[in-house]
């Protein structure tokens, strides 16, 4: 696993690299599968780089109609509700590119019973790659880095971290807000991708990233879900703002 870290010193310009490695990725897999399965990652720190790719000097720099869209980790919110990450994705991105509604795949919020939800997300998942008995391989999946290590729903020393025969699970709510049930992607899952892009940024986030990619100590956490993101035939490349590594 080949891991690249990449500084920058605005979020705009780490928003604007990342744009550009997404369409490489998107580009790549279109010409090698013909489709580009890609998840995105909530909370805000990725608003910038959706931003990037609904601009105009976007808009024809791959083809739209090979994309397949699905979401590291959701909220069980209503999806019009401002804490959903497919209501923040919908605004900064899905609404301005021209991706198909039938070839965007969110978890199913609105049955409400997170166990149900995670069951029949990964139903569809499954059902998308043929239900073939191995791993799905998603071309790439966008990832955050909370302050605590998590990243999608993946909490610190939570039972979600140990799910290791599912490719979705449901967690309770981590320390960090908002305070809702998730459904998200396994690390398995997450590990069988052929690309990760952590995205981070953030005055609270340094101790985080130095766990994360150096695996130091984070206070009480024994298991730092973002340190544990290896995808075993894959390749991570963190994006960061300069003070997570001053
Ligand atoms: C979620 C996100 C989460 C996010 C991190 C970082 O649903 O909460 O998927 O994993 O990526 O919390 O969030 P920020 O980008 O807002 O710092």
């Amino acid at each position: 696993m080949k891991t690249d870290l990449l500084r920058f010193v605005s979020l705009e310009e780490l928003s604007l690299a990342a744009a550009e490695r997404v369409i490489e990725y998107a580009n790549q897999a279109i010409k090698e599968r013909g489709v580009f399965n890609v998840a995105l990652a909530g909370g805000s720190t990725p608003r910038g780089l959706y931003d990037v790719l609904s601009s105009s000097g976007y808009q024809s720099k791959t083809d739209w109609s090979c994309w397949r869209i699905y979401f590291g980790d959701e909220r069980l919110v209503p999806l019009t509700d401002s804490r959903s990450n497919y209501a923040m994705a919908k605004e900064h991105l899905l609404d301005n590119v021209p991706i198909s509604g039938e070839h965007i795949y969110m978890p199913p919020v609105h049955l409400l019973d997170a166990r149900n939800v995670a069951m029949k997300y990964e139903r569809t998942i499954k059902g998308n790659f043929g239900n073939a008995s191995s791993i799905p391989r998603l071309d790439l999946i966008l990832l955050g880095l909370g302050s605590d290590g998590h990243t999608a729903s993946l909490f610190p020393d939570m039972p979600a971290l140990e799910v290791t025969d599912r490719l979705v699970t449901y967690s309770s709510p981590g320390v960090l807000p908002p305070p809702v049930e998730r459904v998200t992607f396994t690390l398995p899952f997450i590990n069988a991708a052929r690309h990760i892009l952590f995205l981070a940024s953030g005055e609270d986030k340094p101790e985080a990233f130095k766990a994360a990619y150096y695996g130091t100590p984070l206070g009480l956490v024994k298991r730092v879900p973002a340190s544990m993101v290896n995808p075993k035939d894959g390749d991570i490349r963190w994006l960061v703002t300069a003070e997570l590594t001053t």
